[in-house]
């Protein structure tokens, strides 16, 4: 069964819980959380205190995307009871595998992600330690991007290489999707889904969440 990430970068910060609440009642699945430093990425979000105000509010469990310089510095702040992954981008990292053994230490799953112009194989000596791999469909930075079709090749070569190395780690994809292409990126052999615009961007957001997991079935 795929899953619904829907990315609260889109949400409406003045009433984040009753976003959230929402997308609970549409039936999401998990919590995406996009957290960005203004030097990895053009742009600044929020931090891990904005997330921690949604610990209790919600059953879902939280999948934090760091797209920040330097994650071993502040990972552990983004540890909560519902924090399920911590991801960062091998981009942002000198000591990949030192940065993932730190996440898998506090207690989390440990994923890693890459951006449009980095290739697959750039991971191939990680793959065997992570929990996740997060393809970037959009440049990271802001929602409401096109996809990057090369992301599903991507997907398919990841697809691959999983079963070849009997390894179990799951995929996700980030960026651009909408109601027109989620079927075709889930039939690309993806298991987490983010959408952040398409999601939180409507007038009725646990009805558009309803619409994608329908989709996802
Ligand atoms: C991009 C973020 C995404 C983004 C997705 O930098 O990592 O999670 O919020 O937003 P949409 O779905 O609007 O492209
Ligand atoms: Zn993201």
């Amino acid at each position: 069964m795929k899953q619904l990430a829907p990315s609260i970068l889109s949400a409406d910060f003045s009433r984040l819980g009753a976003d959230v609440a929402a997308i609970e009642a549409g039936g999401a699945d998990v919590i995406h959380v996009d957290v960005m430093d203004g030097h990895f990425v053009p742009n600044i979000s929020f931090g891990a205190t904005v997330m921690k105000s949604l610990v209790g509010k919600t059953a879902l469990p939280f999948d934090v995307h760091l797209m920040i310089e330097d994650p071993d510095k502040y990972a552990a702040e983004f540890v909560t009871p519902q924090t399920e992954f911590i991801t960062v981008h091998q981009e942002a990292c000198r000591h990949l595998h030192r940065s993932v053994q730190h996440i898998k230490s506090i207690g989390v799953k440990a994923g890693v992600s890459i951006n449009p112009a980095t290739p697959v194989h750039t991971l191939d000596c990680i793959l065997g330690d992570v929990d996740l791999v997060l393809i970037m469909s959009v440049n990271p930075g802001f929602g409401g991007q096109k996809l990057i079709s090369s992301a599903l090749d991507k997907i398919a070569e990841l697809v691959k290489v999983r079963e070849e190395r009997g390894l179990s780690f799951v995929i996700e994809i980030d960026g651009g999707i909408t109601l027109d292409n989620v079927k075709a990126i889930a039939d690309a052999g993806v298991d987490i889904i983010v959408a952040g615009s398409a999601v939180f961007g409507k007038e009725d957001i646990a009805e558009e969440t309803r619409k994608f997991k329908d989709i996802l079935k």
